[in-house]
C-alpha cells in the first residue's frame, strides 16, 4: 500500500510512534489512514472519553463512533497491528516521536470573545499533557484548527518544559517542534479526502520537523502536492479556505432566494456560472445553508481576530456570510409555514434527514436543528427520518424528549413511510441518495391532502411527487 519512494529520511530519523490527541471526526479517520499508509509507524489515538474509545475498539465495525464510508474497512485492516485506540493518554504521549492535537476547538460561550472566539482549554489542556508526559525530542503538530498564532501558546507551554539536552543536572533531555498541519478532509468523503488530499499543508520554522512530518504523508501523497509555509500563514489558511467555501454557499443561497422571486431557476445560474473556469462548479449547491462544526465556527473565530486586529470592515464582510445562513435557515421554516394556509400548529409534517450533509451521523450545527426548532415553536409534529443519526442525538439537539401527540412535539421515524403517515408536508434536509429514489406514489396515499413537498436539497424526483399528487416546492426555483 506505501510508496516509500516519496517518502525521505529527516534529521531525527524516521517517525516510529505518533500519538493523536482527541479520537473525533479527525483524529480517528486521520490516523487511521495514517496506520493504513505507513504500517511502520505505531499510531496511538488517545481520548480521554472512555465510551468513544470503547465504540473504536469495538469488535462490531458497524458500532464506530464515527461513521464514514470505507472507515470500516480501513480500522479493520489496521486496529490490533499498528493502530490503536487508548484512555492511556500519558504513556501514549512519552512514547511518541510525534504528537498530534486534534481535539474540540467550538467556539467560546461565555468569557471575552464569546460567541466569536475559538474556546482554546482543550488545546491547552493536551499541549499541558505532552508537556508533563514527553521524553526525548517531540514534534507537536496543531492538526485542530486554530486562531492564527495559537503556536506561539503551544510553544510557550512546551518550552516551560523544556529540558536542555547539555544540563546533566536535568531529568531525561525533552524538547519540542511545533508544527502547524490543519485538516481539510470533509465529512461524508474522509477516507477519500485523506487518501487522495488536493494538498496536505505543513508549516512551522523547523526544516527538519517539517520533513519528518512530510515525510509520513509522503508513504502516499505525492510530493507536489505537500505544501509547505510558515506557522502562521498555515493556522490562517484554513480559517481563510473555510471561509470562503462558505461564502460561496451563502452567495447562492442569497441568489436562490433571488431566483424564487424573479422566476430564474439556481440550478440553472449555478450551472451557467460554475462553468466559468475562474469560478468553478463546485460549492455552488444552494439548499438550507450550511451546517457543521466547521463553516460558522471558524468564520466567526475570523470575525473575532479581525476585530482584535482592528479591521472592523473585514470583520463585517464575514460575519455576513454566518448572518445570511442564519436568515436562510429561518426562511425555509416561514416559507413551510405559509405554504401550509399560515399555520402548522398541530399539523404533522415529515423531516427527511437530520445530518449537517449526507454520509455522516454528525448533526453538529445541522440546518435541521433550527429549521425543526423553528417548526416546532410553530406548534407542528414532526416525524424526523435519518438514516443515521440517532432518536437520542435529536432530543439533545432539539432540547426536548420525543413525545407521539401534542403541539411543538416530535418523534423519530424508522422509515420514511412511518414518517409521513398522516402528514400534511414532507421537508427534506438532507441529501441522503436514498431520497432520490422514494417511491412516491406509495408514500403520498399515506398523507393528508393538500399535501407539500419542500426539497430544500433538490435530491427529489419531483416530476413523480407531482404525478403521485404532491404540491412541490424546491429551493431556488422560481
Ligand atoms: P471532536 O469533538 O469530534 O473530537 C475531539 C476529541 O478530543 C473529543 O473526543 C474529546 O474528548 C477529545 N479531547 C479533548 N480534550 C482532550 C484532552 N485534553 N485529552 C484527550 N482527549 C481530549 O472534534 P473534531 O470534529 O474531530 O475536530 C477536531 C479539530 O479538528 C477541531 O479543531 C476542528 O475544528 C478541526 N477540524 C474538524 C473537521 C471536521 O470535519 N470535523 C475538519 C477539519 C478540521
Ligand atoms: C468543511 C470543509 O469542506 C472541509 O475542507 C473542512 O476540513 C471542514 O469543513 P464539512 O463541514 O465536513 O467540511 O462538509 P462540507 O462538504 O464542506 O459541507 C458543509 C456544509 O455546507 C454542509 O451542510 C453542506 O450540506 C453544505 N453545502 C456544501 C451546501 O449547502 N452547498 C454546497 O454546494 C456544498
Amino acid at each position: 500500500m506505501s510508496s516509500p519512494s516519496n517518502a525521505s529520511p529527516s534529521a531525527f530519523g524516521p517517525i516510529r510512534s505518533i500519538c493523536c490527541i482527541g479520537a473525533g471526526y479527525v483524529g480517528g479517520p486521520t490516523m487511521a489512514v495514517i496506520a493504513d499508509r505507513c504500517p511502520g509507524i505505531k499510531v496511538t489515538v488517545v481520548d480521554l472519553n472512555a465510551s468513544r474509545i470503547a465504540a473504536w475498539n469495538d469488535p462490531d465495525l458497524s458500532r464506530l463512533p464515527v461513521y464514514e464510508p470505507g472507515l470500516d474497512a480501513v480500522v479493520a485492516r489496521c486496529r490490533g497491528r499498528n493502530l490503536s485506540f487508548s484512555t492511556e493518554v500519558s504513556a501514549a504521549i512519552a512514547a511518541a516521536d510525534m504528537v498530534f492535537l486534534s481535539v474540540n476547538t467550538p467556539t467560546k460561550l461565555k468569557g471575552v470573545g464569546a460567541g466569536q472566539a475559538s474556546d482554546l482549554r482543550w488545546i491547552e489542556a493536551s499541549a499541558r499533557e505532552v508537556a508533563a508526559c514527553a521524553q526525548g525530542h517531540t514534534i507537536v503538530v496543531e492538526k485542530s484548527t486554530l486562531p492564527v498564532r495559537t503556536a506561539e501558546t503551544v510553544q510557550a507551554i512546551l518550552a516551560a518544559a523544556q529540558r536542555n539536552p547539555s544540563d546533566q543536572s536535568a531529568a531525561a533531555p525533552c524538547t519540542f517542534s511545533v508544527l502547524s498541519n490543519p485538516e481539510f478532509l470533509a465529512e461524508g468523503t474522509a477516507v477519500a479526502d485523506l487518501e487522495h488530499p488536493d494538498r496536505v499543508l505543513i508549516g512551522g520554522d523547523d526544516p527538519a520537523a517539517i520533513e519528518a512530518l512530510a515525510s509520513v504523508y509522503g508513504h502516499w501523497v505525492p510530493a507536489e502536492r505537500i505544501l509547505r509555509t510558515n506557522l502562521w500563514s498555515s493556522e490562517l489558511s484554513k480559517l481563510t479556505a473555510n471561509a470562503f467555501l462558505a461564502q460561496r454557499i451563502s452567495s447562492i443561497n442569497a441568489i436562490g432566494a433571488l431566483c424564487e422571486a424573479t422566476g430564474a431557476d439556481v440550478h440553472e445560474v449555478a450551472h451557467a456560472i460554475g462553468t466559468d473556469s475562474r469560478i468553478g462548479p463546485k460549492f455552488l449547491k444552494a439548499g438550507p445553508g450550511f451546517g457543521g462544526s466547521c463553516f460558522q465556527k471558524d468564520i466567526l473565530n475570523l470575525v473575532y481576530l479581525c476585530g482584535h486586529y482592528g479591521l472592523q470592515e473585514v470583520a463585517a464582510y464575514w460575519q455576513a456570510v454566518v448572518e445570511l445562513n442564519g436568515w436562510q435557515q429561518h426562511r425555509l421554516a416561514r416559507l413551510v409555514v405559509q405554504r401550509l394556509f399560515g399555520t402548522v400548529t398541530g399539523k404533522r409534517i415529515a423531516v427527511f434527514g437530520f445530518a449537517f450533509k449526507a454520509d455522516t451521523n454528525d448533526t453538529r450545527e445541522a440546518p435541521a436543528i433550527r429549521i425543526c426548532q423553528d417548526l416546532l415553536e410553530e406548534g407542528a409534529q414532526l416525524a424526523i427520518y435519518d438514516p443515521k443519526v440517532s432518536s437520542a442525538q435529536m432530543t439533545d439537539d432539539l432540547g426536548q424528549p420525543p413525545q407521539a401527540q401534542g403541539e411543538g412535539v416530535w418523534r423519530a421515524a424508522e422509515t420514511p413511510e412511518e414518517a409521513v403517515r398522516q402528514a400534511d408536508a414532507v421537508v427534506i434536509l438532507t441529501e441522503w441518495a436514498s431520497f432520490a429514489s422514494l417511491d412516491w406514489s406509495m408514500l403520498v396515499p399515506q398523507m393528508r391532502h393538500p399535501a407539500w413537498l419542500f426539497d430544500t436539497r433538490s435530491v427529489a424526483d419531483l416530476a413523480a411527487a407531482r404525478a403521485a399528487g404532491l404540491q412541490v416546492w424546491r429551493v431556488g426555483m422560481g
